[in-house]
């Protein structure tokens, strides 16, 4: 039986685990707020119980630090969103953010995400359909999470396609109006006629054009330099 109950914690033999936690995450806090470092200072503890101690507050520690802080999710049919999704990624952990990237449709739940960049393609004038369940499905979660949009769409980094996507990625957007994100942008896209699949790959002016990926890879850097500033800014809020 340990002998440490820094918060007054009398644990009873059924609930020692969860007391024995409890009391060294308040230890920890108490002595961090007392600027101490935990693993050093003990102070009226027997040794027995230090050792269980640290190491729960190892473990406690590694937690913290492996908990992802802001979720990249996406949606894609044909891999370029996904590599957009990655590129982000990366800029944001150079800025010194904790990242997870996932598809949408595999993201279940949301504990420990500080913040949320969403990204999916535009066809056929609509948002990727993951992007749109995505956002009906977590509603209650990602009102309250600061949110970061983006979508590829237009096949050549032409004004009319930007306008004429970006027009359609708000309309889609006002879908939700409870949706307030931090920043919104659309990037050109890739597009590759020999991998079209039904029932696209039966659409012939689709078949007749031009390979292309116009992704501008710089572009994209530097919105994920202003999200991770802006997310940055709302976590320390
Ligand atoms: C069949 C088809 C329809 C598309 N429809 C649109 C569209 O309506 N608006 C748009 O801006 N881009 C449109 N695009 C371009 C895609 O958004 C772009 O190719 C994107 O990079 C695809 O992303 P993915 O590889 O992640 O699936 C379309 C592409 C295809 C192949």
């Amino acid at each position: 039986m340990p002998s440490v109950y820094p918060v007054g914690v009398r644990p009873g033999k059924k609930d020692l685990g969860k007391n024995l936690i409890r009391a060294a995450i308040d230890l920890d806090d108490h002595l961090r707020k007392c600027g101490k470092n935990p693993s050093k200072s003990f102070p009226n503890c027997e040794r027995v119980s230090i050792s269980i101690i640290l190491t729960i507050l190892d473990r406690r520690q590694k937690e913290v630090r492996m908990t992802p802080s802001i979720l990249v999710a996406y949606a894609t049919s044909y891999g370029s969103t996904q590599e957009v999704a990655q590129s982000i990624a990366e800029t944001l952990r150079g800025h010194g953010l904790e990242i997870e990237v996932q598809p949408a449709k595999k993201v279940k739940a949301f504990s420990g995400y500080r913040g949320v960049v969403l990204g999916a393609p535009l066809y056929m004038f609509r948002w990727h359909p993951e992007a749109r369940q995505f956002l009906a499905r977590h509603r209650t979660v990602l009102a309250s999470l600061p949110m970061a949009i983006f979508a590829l769409g237009p096949f050549h980094n032409k004004e009319d396609e930007f306008r004429s996507a970006r027009e359609q990625l708000d309309k889609e957007l006002a879908k939700f109006p409870w949706l307030k994100p931090t920043a919104v942008e659309v990037f050109a896209g890739k597009f590759d006629p020999d991998k079209l699949r039904f029932p696209y790959s039966l659409m012939d002016p689709l078949r007749k054009m031009p390979a292309s990926d116009e992704r501008d890879w710089e572009a994209i850097r530097a919105w994920a330099a202003g999200v991770a500033d802006a997310l940055k800014v709302k976590e320390s809020l």
